[in-house]
């Protein structure tokens, strides 16, 4: 079924901002602070009512220490709550953005099931996704498949577990990743094109424009090297189209 979009998206928002009276309340002995809504019956039939975003993800595991430590490094996260049973990461404003849980009973992942295939984290330049790559690389913790999938960059990784996670960088803003969906291009190629991200590192380090790097083909992969694309991924022929 196609998207639909919200006819009244920005004016949800909008109506959100204008609604939301900012009044700071201390309750139970300075513990919380709350912004009062004053305007409740209009909050409640806000039209189109929507998230604001996705707050955590919940993994559970039978590698618990490996799990903790992998998303300790590869997202330079504090742990603001642990115990034996679970893990609680930060890393931004959000209090906890994801909870190792302990599952020493459970079974292992299963690749070939239904249910999440990866999740991922945005990083706000290509520097910092470039310099995340670096630094993990140093750390022993190699992309699986890098990809430009037109309106990212993304390199993807395997935790400890088997579970699939990418980080990643907007080329383009959402306006634009929408035209982009709707051009040609994607109707021929929906995934993307593989790169090399050692030479896109490279490239960036040597001053190459940012709007040739986040180009299809800024970084090509060495023909003679092992290829990283996913068995499940189709390949693309030279003009870029899948096979
Ligand atoms: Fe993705």
């Amino acid at each position: 079924m196609p998207a639909q979009r919200c006819a009244g998206l920005d004016a949800c928002a909008n109506s959100k901002r204008r609604l939301a009276v900012k009044v700071a309340g201390q309750m139970e002995g300075d513990l919380m602070s709350v912004i009062e809504e004053t305007n409740r019956e209009e909050l409640l039939s806000v039209p189109c009512v929507r998230p604001t975003q996705i707050a955590h993800i919940v993994l559970q595991t039978t590698r618990f220490a490996q799990m903790r430590a992998f998303y300790i490094t590869l997202l330079n996260a504090e742990v603001p709550f642990e115990d034996k049973d679970a893990c609680f990461l930060r890393y931004d404003e959000e209090h906890h953005r994801m909870v190792i849980v302990n599952t020493p009973d459970y079974g292992p992942v299963n690749r070939r099931a239904s249910g999440m295939h990866h999740f991922t984290f945005t990083y706000a330049t290509l520097g910092e996704l470039l310099g995340n790559y670096e630094r993990l690389t140093k750390v022993g913790i190699e992309p699986m498949w890098s990809i430009n999938h037109g309106f990212t960059t993304s390199m993807y990784y395997y935790d400890p577990d088997g579970n699939i996670l990418e980080t990643q960088f907007d080329n383009m803003t959402s306006e634009e990743a929408d035209a982009f969906m709707r051009g040609p291009y994607f109707s021929i190629n929906p995934i993307g094109v593989d790169f090399d991200p050692a030479l896109l590192l490279e490239r960036y380090r040597q001053g190459v424009l940012l709007s040739e790097l986040v180009q299809f083909k800024s970084a090509p992969c060495d023909p003679n090297a092992p290829q990283t694309r996913p068995d499940d991924v189709p390949e693309y022929d030279a003009a870029g189209a899948l096979l």
